[in-house]
């Protein structure tokens, strides 16, 4: 399923504690952008199943990235899980690559079985916080890290997942390995006019989209973008701006 949308390509991160807060910026920004990203500090703190239904309740489209990675049956019994009981309400699931071609083909054969509208599946593939160095000396992975995100993308697609989440840099070595319509989500997006923080190799939303990623996750440029400026949606609507989109 590709993304014709481009409103739809930004999706806001929403790295906040509790469910008030999370709550408050999708109500502000539910018109404004294509969803909004929870994971494990927000679901392991109030529940994923509260999390879920509130953010839906209040119109917001949900990305899930909890990064299972498991042996395939428990993996297979968590897609299940969500697909089953909030399949229509979440958008996206995240689950890491390796954890191999098995547990990846048991996530969708798990989540097929349980809708036939599942949601996309997107695999992790090298977190942005792992460098080369960790890469070989750490975990024993003796390629450069870009091949190696590439040959996780293309276990990824061949188990038929629907694409991975990658650092915007990484996008055409994917488009090229895997194709076009093989989808790339993408944090450490920065605008120009932003902070960096702790993203370190980090490209502009316009950038990003050149590159040809689907899907740009932004969280503190728009959630913690100060009032003086017009705040969240004056922020959404800046990068909106930046991409044509209007
Ligand atoms: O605030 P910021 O725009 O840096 O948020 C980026 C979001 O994307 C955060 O939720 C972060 O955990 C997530 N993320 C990331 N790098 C990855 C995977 C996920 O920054 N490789």
């Amino acid at each position: 399923m590709k993304n014709t949308d481009p409103k739809q390509r930004i999706l806001v991160a929403l790295d906040k504690p509790t469910l008030p807060e999370a709550l408050a910026l999708v109500r502000e920004l539910r018109d404004h952008v294509g969803g909004f990203k929870v994971g494990l500090e927000l679901c392991t703190s109030v529940g994923t199943p509260a999390v879920v239904e509130a953010i839906a309740a209040a119109g917001g489209s949900v990305f899930l990235d909890l990064k299972f990675k498991d042996i395939p049956n428990t993996v297979a019994g968590a897609v299940r899980a969500i697909v089953t009981n909030f399949g229509d309400q979440v958008r996206m699931l995240t689950l890491h690559c390796d954890g191999g071609s098995a547990m990846l083909r048991a996530a969708v054969e798990a989540a097929r079985a349980a809708s036939a509208t599942p949601p996309l599946l997107l695999g992790v593939t090298v977190m942005t916080s792992i460098d080369t160095a960790t890469l070989n000396t750490e975990l024993g992975v003796h390629e450069p890290l870009e091949t190696h995100v590439a040959r996780l993308a293309r276990l990824a697609q061949a188990a038929d997942l629907d694409g991975v989440v990658v650092s915007p840099h990484e996008v055409t070595t994917i488009k090229q390995s895997c194709g076009p319509n093989f989808l790339t989500v993408t944090p450490g997006v920065r605008p120009a006019w932003t902070n960096t923080g702790d993203q370190r190799r980090v490209l502009t939303p316009a950038e990003a989209i050149r590159t040809g990623a689907d899907y740009l996750v932004i969280g503190r440029p728009i959630t913690a973008a100060p009032a003086e400026s017009g705040g969240s949606v004056a922020a959404v609507t800046r990068i909106k701006a930046e991409l044509g989109v209007g």
